[in-house]
Parts: C-alpha cells; sequence; structure tokens
C-alpha cells in the first residue's frame, strides 16, 4: 500500500522504537516485567505522572480500556460514555463482556459529552432494581478529533467524583492531544482528576504496545491479576518497555504527534479551497473529517485507501500519522482535483 489516510494504524513503526527493540534484543533477560527496562520504563511513567500513579504495560488499546474498566467495577455498575465512543461501537461488545456492566451510551457533539448530559444518567443509586453508574469513559482526543479543554475534564472528573465513581481516559491517541495543548499530559489527565487513562502508543509510531495508568492507589491493587487472566501480560515485556523508554523519554512521542496534527492542518488547508469539500468537524488533532457526494467519494476511494465513517451522512475520515509527508497530501489534493475536473 502506498501512503494510506485510512488509519494512523496503518503508518508503520518510527526509526527510533525499531532501534530501541534492537538494542533490547541482547542476550537474556527476567521475563513477565521483572526485566531492567520494565523497571525503567514504569519510572519514566512516575516521572510524568507523579509518584502516585502506577504504570501497566498491555498489548493494545482495547485491552487497555477493557482491563481499566475492570479494574474500576463491578459487574451490577454501568458505564457511561458518548455514543462514538471506541469502547461503544469498535470493541465487539468486549468492555461489555469482560466487564460484565451495562454500557450507557451519550448524546454527543463532535464525540464531547458535557456534564448535563452525564447527570441526566447518574440516577438509580441505591435502587437494587438499577445498575448502578460509576464510570465515565471519555476519549482524549475524541474518536472524531476532537479535544475536551483542561477545565470540561476537571468538570466531568468532579461530577463523578461527587457520585463516587471515576472518570476513564481512552487515549489511545494521547500524545497528539498534549501535542495539540501543547502541555504535559499529566495537567490534563491526573491534575484535572482523572482516575484512569488508556495511554496509546501503537497509533503514534510504536510497534505494539499501551499503557494502563492508574492515578488511585486503591485501582492497581489487584490489577497485576486482571491483566494475567486477560492474556495481557506479555512474557517478554522488555520489547513494550524499550519502546515506551524511547517514545517517551526525551519527548519523541510529541515530536510524531505534532507532526501529525501539523499535516492535517495542512489537509484542512487544502481541502477547504475545494468547493466540493465541506470539513465537518473542528480540526484539533491528526483527523480531519469531510462530507463529499458519494459518487465522488466512489470514485476517489478506488485511488486512495480511506473509510466511509457515516454511510448515512456520507461523511468520511481522513486520518494524518506520524510519517505522512506534505508530498502525501498533494498528491491527494491532486488525485481529488482530478477526480472534480473530469
Ligand atoms: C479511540 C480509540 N480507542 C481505542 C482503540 C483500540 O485500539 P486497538 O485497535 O489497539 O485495540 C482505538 C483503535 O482504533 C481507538 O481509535
Amino acid at each position: 500500500m502506498n501512503h494510506s489516510f485510512g488509519s494512523d494504524n496503518h503508518s508503520g513503526v518510527a526509526q527510533e522504537i525499531i532501534d530501541a527493540i534492537t538494542e533490547a534484543n541482547q542476550g537474556f533477560s527476567e521475563a513477565y516485567g521483572q526485566d531492567k527496562l520494565t523497571t525503567k520504563a514504569k519510572e519514566i511513567f512516575k516521572r510524568d505522572f507523579g509518584g502516585n500513579s502506577q504504570a501497566f504495560f498491555v498489548f493494545n488499546g482495547t485491552g487497555a480500556n477493557i482491563l481499566a474498566l475492570k479494574a474500576m467495577t463491578n459487574s451490577y455498575n454501568s458505564i457511561l460514555c458518548p455514543n462514538t465512543a471506541h469502547i461503544n461501537v469498535d470493541e465487539c461488545g468486549a468492555p461489555d463482556k469482560f466487564t460484565g456492566c451495562k454500557i450507557i451510551a451519550l448524546p454527543n457533539k463532535n464525540g464531547k459529552v458535557d456534564c448535563n448530559t452525564v447527570k441526566k444518567e447518574l440516577k438509580g443509586f441505591g435502587d437494587q432494581h438499577h445498575s448502578q453508574p460509576n464510570v465515565l469513559s471519555i476519549s482524549q482526543p475524541t474518536e472524531l478529533g476532537t479535544l475536551y479543554t483542561k477545565e470540561e475534564i476537571k468538570s466531568l472528573a468532579e461530577l463523578m467524583h461527587s457520585h463516587n465513581g471515576y472518570l476513564h481516559i481512552d487515549g489511545s491517541r494521547i500524545s497528539n492531544a498534549a501535542a495539540a495543548m501543547n502541555i504535559p499530559i499529566k495537567e490534563f489527565t491526573a491534575d484535572c482528576g482523572a482516575d484512569a487513562l488508556s495511554f496509546g502508543g501503537t497509533k503514534n509510531g510504536m510497534l505494539i504496545g499501551e499503557a494502563v495508568v492508574f492515578f488511585r492507589k486503591e485501582l492497581s491493587e489487584n490489577f497485576l491479576y486482571i491483566r494475567k487472566q486477560a492474556a495481557q501480560l506479555f512474557s517478554k515485556n522488555r520489547f513494550i518497555a524499550a519502546q515506551f523508554i524511547a517514545f517517551l523519554e526525551n519527548g519523541l512521542n510529541i515530536r510524531l504527534a505534532t507532526h501529525s496534527n501539523e499535516m492535517a492542518k495542512y489537509l484542512e488547508n487544502e481541502l477547504q479551497k475545494i468547493k466540493e469539500v465541506t470539513i465537518s468537524r473542528p480540526v484539533e488533532t491528526n483527523a480531519v473529517f469531510a462530507i463529499i457526494k458519494p459518487e465522488l467519494c466512489k470514485r476517489f476511494q478506488e485511488k486512495q485507501y480511506f473509510y466511509t465513517w457515516d454511510q448515512e451522512t456520507g461523511e468520511v475520515r481522513w486520518m494524518c500519522s506520524f510519517n505522512t509527508r506534505k508530498e502525501d497530501i498533494d498528491q491527494f489534493i491532486k488525485d481529488l482535483k482530478g477526480l472534480i475536473e473530469n
């Protein structure tokens, strides 16, 4: 496949990550996270998120989400989330199956829920017939590429805490959020009262690996057993740890995410010059959403690989990656203009 705007999962692996894996591939080492590299990677998470945080490594984003949610719930709880949430639409019911909880999907604007919407579902406490709302899960950035402000996250966390609940953040693209907001990740997660974060690596240049980061000790107490039961404990964890060290130690994650965000802005600017394209969501990170006529879309998809996000409205999603080049965007625009002219 040439360059793809279909997903940032279509991109490859950053060279620095490959180098770190190669370097970790020396001789023998302890397994199951008992090795020196895992210790070092955990220390870096503590450096970035504070002494009370605890990071655990897993293979993928779905795994991070369902494990974080499992640690925060009992099966009689319910989990609230925007109806666009990955945990609601793209995880094949894994959160429901793994936690046993009822997932309550909420209306939202551009992927974001607000306190008023959440409040309406914070009900039935103490009623034995009603599932007990316990976690709000939001994504930062959202599945629509938009961002919550620090204040919005803080208000949502306070609302959940005032009902003895928790706030979980699906941060499968959390570095893109940090790059766009130009602040450390801690400032809009732990410092805003979030209780757990799924910290993504794969979509931003890592080969494999995500982390679950807890900001409350009580949530991490039984996590080792929960992770093992879910088959998310990697025997050769040093290879995930080595990637996270390379990713986080000197800000590689932010450099890669800054580039993909900038490419999305460039793509947006070029698309705005084409009257047949309507940008449908604010472009705040590395995703561009747009509406184009179905017939044009079909012909374009024969030239460029991307998904129709919403069949009903014809909305499409174009994602930029850490290794998207300006030339790739220029070619994309040239292909689109060529189809419009003919
Ligand atoms: C917002 C969000 N969360 C979680 C995931 C899950 O990641 P994975 O496919 O690694 O399980 C994705 C993947 O696309 C995602 O976009």
